[in-house]
């Protein structure tokens, strides 16, 4: 069983959140989450956690800063055709996997 992967927010304070499995996210996939506290109800947002074909994770907040909306909007997929880039499902902006920066679009 591989180790959990483990969400870290800043929001003033930190909190620790176990997302999933690493080994549940298959190499170049990744899962889309919402994580809330169990004892208040409080969304601390949606996340978006990425495994790289090499084997590498990285966690983003799942918005894109075009219009607000989740990058798997619509048909749920994040990726571009060939899984190079992280994609936003509503204008199609295209953003590099291992920094976040948008590479094309709005
Ligand atoms: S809302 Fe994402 S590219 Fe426009």
């Amino acid at each position: 069983m591989s180790e959990p992967i483990i969400g870290n927010v800043m929001s003033g304070r930190t909190e620790v959140f176990v997302v999933c499995q690493a080994d549940a996210i298959e190499r170049s996939g990744a899962v889309s989450v919402s994580l809330s506290q169990i004892d208040d109800g409080a969304s601390a947002g949606r996340f978006i956690v990425v495994r790289t074909f090499g084997n590498d994770y990285f966690g983003y907040v799942n918005r894109c800063p075009h219009e607000s909306v989740w990058l798997n909007i619509g048909c749920g997929a994040c990726f571009s055709a060939d899984r190079s880039f992280l994609r936003c499902g509503w204008h199609g902006a295209r953003f590099e996997i291992e920094t976040g920066v948008c590479i094309d679009g709005p």
